[in-house]
């Protein structure tokens, strides 16, 4: 298992350049399962979630390839099975995406639950409500979700909760349905308006994504198309605290202020200065940012993917930060790991209070999931001395290439391979 070692306290300066939104790119390789023709996606990030996507697909029988750095091109003339197996699945969660499309293109779908992770029981109840609302014959057996429907039908479906993947399932599942659907309570992010946008350059007929009600109108068929990935602003936003934590002054090129509107104003409350430009955001950390009160929520509020790091960025505020976690219910896992940096947290229920402490001082420590993992390396950024940070195959699923964009800011960070045996605290760690 990689570690990455820092060694803090140097302010970032420079451009740094997103790349595209991972949870952008997973819906529109599984839309590909929805025509026989060929599709072409570009600004794909190389990162471990989307090559576990692609193995999916592939073991499906999908004809997958990379073209270049970030182009993926599929073809699902037909499929080899139309099953998604345990193995897969619970390694990423979205591959339970495959559901919607194997179902309304096959008539049938296999797939496993994805099972918990360690920020939530992350359940899969509104996905197949939505799915037996559109006629679907739901079974739960050994794990695995069977899903038959001859061809769905069009339906009026109402979400519990915006769940993101559950609205990407469904709008997927009804392009193809006999008539009209309705999802209502849809979830409203940039990725369910590119999802929109892809879809209908295939043919089908998608309207009002960005708000809380989709329409789909079913269609007989779909076509390939071509489609560039939005850039992903839940790295632009990591890399705007990165420029703030270490008093620095950092274009992160890419970054939409329109995506990140919630995040922006946060920022801002807390005295940094953010200029938005027509190609990027830039940051200028000069001082102790202000304390504010942060309470997530589905968009367009205060995104979850970027709570543990405006944690890290609180750690150092000029007193004490409210930070309200909504959306999971085991989002606090960086807190304890920050602790070890010397941050001031303290947990009750789904809120944490942090302390802002004058400096944090490099410790080893250990990421548990893929935001918690980035908070550590932003405050290893901050904090005096040496931080190593364990287990980051976390951070490979969602940010590509991040030490070495870092770098060019003049970081001072970079991988090692850990001892096989692992280190003695790592040891320690794992048997507690
Ligand atoms: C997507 O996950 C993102 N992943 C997550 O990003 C993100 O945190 C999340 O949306 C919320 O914005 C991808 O897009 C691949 P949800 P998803 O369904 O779709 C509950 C990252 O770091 N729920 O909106 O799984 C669920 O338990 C990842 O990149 C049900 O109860 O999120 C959770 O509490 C982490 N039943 C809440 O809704 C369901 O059927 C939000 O889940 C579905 C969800």
């Amino acid at each position: 298992m990689d570690k990455i070692i820092i060694r803090g306290g140097r302010p970032l300066h420079g451009e740094i350049e997103v790349s595209g939104a991972k949870n952008a790119a997973l819906p529109f390789l599984f839309a590909a399962l929805l025509t026989e023709e060929e599709c072409r996606f570009t600004n794909i990030p190389r990162v471990v979630d989307i090559r576990t996507a692609l193995h999916l697909l592939t073991e499906l029988g999908v004809e997958a390839e990379w073209r270049d750095d970030n182009e993926v091109v599929l073809r699902a003339p037909s499929v080899r099975h139309l099953e998604a197996p345990y193995e897969l699945v619970k390694t990423m969660r979205a591959s339970f995406l495959v559901l919607g499309p194997l179902l309304t293109r096959f008539g049938r779908a296999r797939v496993s639950t994805p099972g918990g992770c360690a920020i939530g029981t992350r359940p899969v109840d509104i996905h197949l409500a939505g799915l037996q609302q559109l006629g679907a014959e739901i079974r739960l057996q050994e794990g695995y979700v069977e899903a038959t429907a001859s061809r769905l039908r069009g339906a009026r479906i109402s979400l519990d909760f915006p769940s993101v993947g559950a609205t990407e399932n469904l709008m997927m599942a009804a392009t193809l349905a006999d008539g009209p659907s309705q999802i209502e309570n849809a979830a409203c992010e940039p990725e369910i308006v590119a999802l929109q946008t892809l879809l209908n350059a295939m043919g089908a007929r998608v309207s009002g994504a960005g708000g809380p009600v989709i329409r789909i109108d079913g269609v007989a068929r779909l076509y390939g198309a071509e489609q560039r990935v939005i850039p992903d602003r839940v790295e632009a936003g990591t890399f705007l605290i990165a420029g703030a934590m270490t008093s620095g002054q950092v274009f992160v090129r890419g970054a939409r202020a329109e995506h990140l509107d919630a995040f922006v104003q946060k920022l801002r409350a807390t005295g940094i200065g953010l200029e938005i430009e027509a190609d990027g955001i830039a940051v200028t950390g000069d001082e102790r940012p202000s304390r504010v009160d942060v309470i997530t929520w589905p968009y367009p509020g205060f995104p979850t993917d970027l709570q543990a790091q405006m944690m890290a960025l609180l750690t150092l505020g000029d007193g004490r930060s409210l930070i309200t976690e909504t959306v999971f219910e085991n989002r606090f896992m960086h807190a304890q790991e920050l602790t070890r940096l010397g941050a001031d947290i303290h947990i009750r229920h789904n809120t944490a209070a942090v302390n802002g402490v004058a400096m944090l001082s490099g410790a080893p420590v250990m990421a548990t999931d893929l935001r918690a993992s980035v908070s550590l390396i932003l405050a290893g950024l901050a904090a005096r001395g040496k931080t190593e940070v364990s287990r980051v195959y976390h951070l490979d699923r969602g940010y590509e290439k991040i030490e070495e964009k870092l770098s060019q800011l003049g970081a001072d960070i970079r991988r090692v391979s850990a001892e096989k045996d692992g280190t003695a605290e790592e040891r320690r760690r794992t048997v507690v």
